[in-house]
């Protein structure tokens, strides 16, 4: 019966079991993890544009080759998220016609603008590394086949965030010009990755839920608290200047207390209106429209194979 099933789905929960995709699950815990996993393969996607934009204008050799293997493990998260999502019982061409239509969200961060080299930095040591903190959680998180795939991406991130940092610091510890660069950026991406984790618990609908399923170990609050409690470590060794003048330590907290989130502006972009928002989807669309004669090519060469195989 259904109780039964939901009883055994329920207890599986809570004992920490991962829901595996041949598994009853109820709608909602479907519907939700379909939405969650696919925006997050389709911010791995889109994710790619803003670092393609310096591949070919890296200052030397090694940056370059650094830059082109990271922005391509990307291409490899979003294709293992795509995959997950798949095991729910949504196929690709949906989700892709759901980004390309404008359908599916992916990540506000992806709709800024990188600037200068130093973005590169920026982008890798604070939006990879917010990624980091949202995504190790995920590691335990109980839809099974999303879990796994966290794993090597989790393993990947880390370099990604490791690069971007060492960009930064040879930019803070260069001439004041790079110096100047590195915070110039650091400045512009800092409160857009504080964006990243999500609107406020109190103001995000799927928190609840999604903790109660484990989808989430973490709230929003708490993954963001944690990604301002280290960074700011980093930037000391930076040495570049926080920007935040509300930041400040609290000892009763035992965390740092930082000043207010402009929510206007997030929720802004997440409804299409930030810097890029227009160029990113143009880009996705193109590609997909572009690469129609590859599809054309493919399905004929499966259409005449099978042909050959029935004669
Ligand atoms: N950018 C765009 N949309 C966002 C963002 C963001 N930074 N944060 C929240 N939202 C959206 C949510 O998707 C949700 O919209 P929906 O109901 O239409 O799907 C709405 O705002 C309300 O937010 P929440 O109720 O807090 O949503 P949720 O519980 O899904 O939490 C979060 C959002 C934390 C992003 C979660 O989905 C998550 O952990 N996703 C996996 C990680 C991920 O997607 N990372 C992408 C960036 S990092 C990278 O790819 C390199």
């Amino acid at each position: 019966t259904q109780y039964s099933f939901q009883q055994h789905f329920d207890d599986k929960i809570d004992s920490d079991n991962t829901i595996e995709a041949k598994d009853w699950m109820p709608d909602d815990y479907r519907k939700t993890l379909i939405r969650q996993i696919s925006q997050h393969a389709h911010s791995e996607i889109v994710g790619m544009l803003p670092e393609g934009n310096w591949i070919s204008r890296a200052p030397t050799l090694r940056r370059k080759a650094v830059l082109m293997a990271k922005v391509q493990d990307e291409a490899g998260h979003g294709l293992y998220l795509y995959s997950a999502a798949e095991t729910l019982g949504i196929s690709r061409d949906e989700m892709y016609n759901q980004l390309h239509t404008g359908k599916a969200k992916y990540s506000s961060i992806f709709n800024y603008p990188t600037l200068t080299w130093a973005d590169m930095g920026a982008v890798g040591w604070l939006v990879d590394g917010a990624a980091i903190m949202n995504q190790v959680p995920l590691c335990r998180t109980s839809y099974g086949p999303y879990a796994r795939a966290m794993v090597r991406v989790c393993k990947e991130e880390s370099f990604h965030q490791r690069q971007g940092f060492e960009i930064m610091l040879t930019l803070a510890k260069g001439t004041d010009i790079q110096r100047k660069m590195a915070q110039d950026a650091f400045n512009r991406w800092w409160w857009p990755s504080l964006m990243m984790f999500g609107p406020p618990d109190a103001e995000s609908p799927n928190t609840a839920n999604s903790v109660r399923w484990r989808i989430k170990r973490l709230t929003n609050d708490e993954l963001r608290q944690k990604f301002v409690d280290v960074t700011v470590e980093q930037a000391k060794v930076l040495g570049l200047d926080m920007p935040d003048k509300d930041l400040k330590w609290n000892e009763e907290r035992g965390h740092y207390d930082f000043g207010a989130i402009n929510w206007p502006e997030f929720y802004n972009v997440v409804k299409g209106n930030g810097p890029c928002n227009k160029q990113r989807l143009e880009a996705r669309r193109s590609a997909w429209e572009k690469g129609q004669w590859v599809r054309d090519a493919a399905t004929a060469y499966a259409g005449k194979r099978a042909a050959r195989k029935a004669a």
